[in-house]
């Protein structure tokens, strides 16, 4: 265990690994053998089920549950009370625990308040999920994406700014100045 802080009310269970910088914050509950990167914040009221694995700097708003098969590259952002799912047939009365569906989270991503991810869809790098979404395919890399079923609505950069592409594909970010280029439906940095 490396220098990091945990509000006297989190609990942390044994095999953990979190790294330094890293914030636990009140009533929030670290299951077995999760590793936690570097300076996250996970905030109120967060559970971290057995064997997540969370990048640095992810950020966790408060009443997040974060189930096992999910996994958050660096950068992160879970806005409050969003909800991961693990399981996509639920039944009280049969035992789904060898089904979980894996999700994975790419880096610099984030996801508004509210929203659900149905599991077995991964999102992309930098990928923004609008406040309220109902996740219920893979989203693309720097996609935005909102409503119920979620749909994209368009592109956002590393700032988080909307990207406009012009005629030939290329847009640039309001707040960095970077630039983006749009080709076969697909956006990456340049
Ligand atoms: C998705 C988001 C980034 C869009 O912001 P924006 O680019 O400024 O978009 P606008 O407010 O101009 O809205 C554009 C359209 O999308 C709609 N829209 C915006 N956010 C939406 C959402 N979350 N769900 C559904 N529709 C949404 C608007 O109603 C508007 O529709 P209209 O053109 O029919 O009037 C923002 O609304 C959002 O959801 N942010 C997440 C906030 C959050 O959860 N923060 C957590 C930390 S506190």
């Amino acid at each position: 265990m490396s220098d990091f802080f945990a509000h006297e009310t989190a609990v942390i269970d044994e095999g953990c690994e979190i790294g330094a910088g890293t914030k636990i914050w009140h009533f929030s509950h670290i299951m077995t053998n999760c590793i936690l990167g570097e300076k996250c914040n996970i905030g109120q009221n967060v559970v971290v089920s057995p064997k997540v694995v969370l990048g640095k700097n992810v950020k966790v708003q408060n009443n997040v549950s974060i189930y096992e098969g999910v996994t958050c590259d660096d950068d992160v952002f879970l806005g409050p009370s969003m909800v991961f799912t693990n399981v996509i047939n639920p039944r009280s009365a049969v035992n789904r625990k060898n089904e979980y569906l894996k999700t994975h989270v790419g880096t610099g991503a984030s996801i508004g308040a509210n929203a659900t991810i149905v599991c077995g869809h991964n999102i992309g790098k930098y990928a923004f999920i609008g406040a309220g979404a109902v996740v219920t395919k893979e989203v693309p890399d720097y996609a935005l994406v909102v409503g119920n079923p979620a749909r994209q609505m368009g592109w956002m950069s590393e700032f988080g700014q909307r990207l406009h592409f012009n005629e030939e594909g290329i847009a640039v970010c309001d707040e960095s100045g970077e630039k983006y280029k749009l080709e076969n439906n697909k956006v990456s940095k340049i």
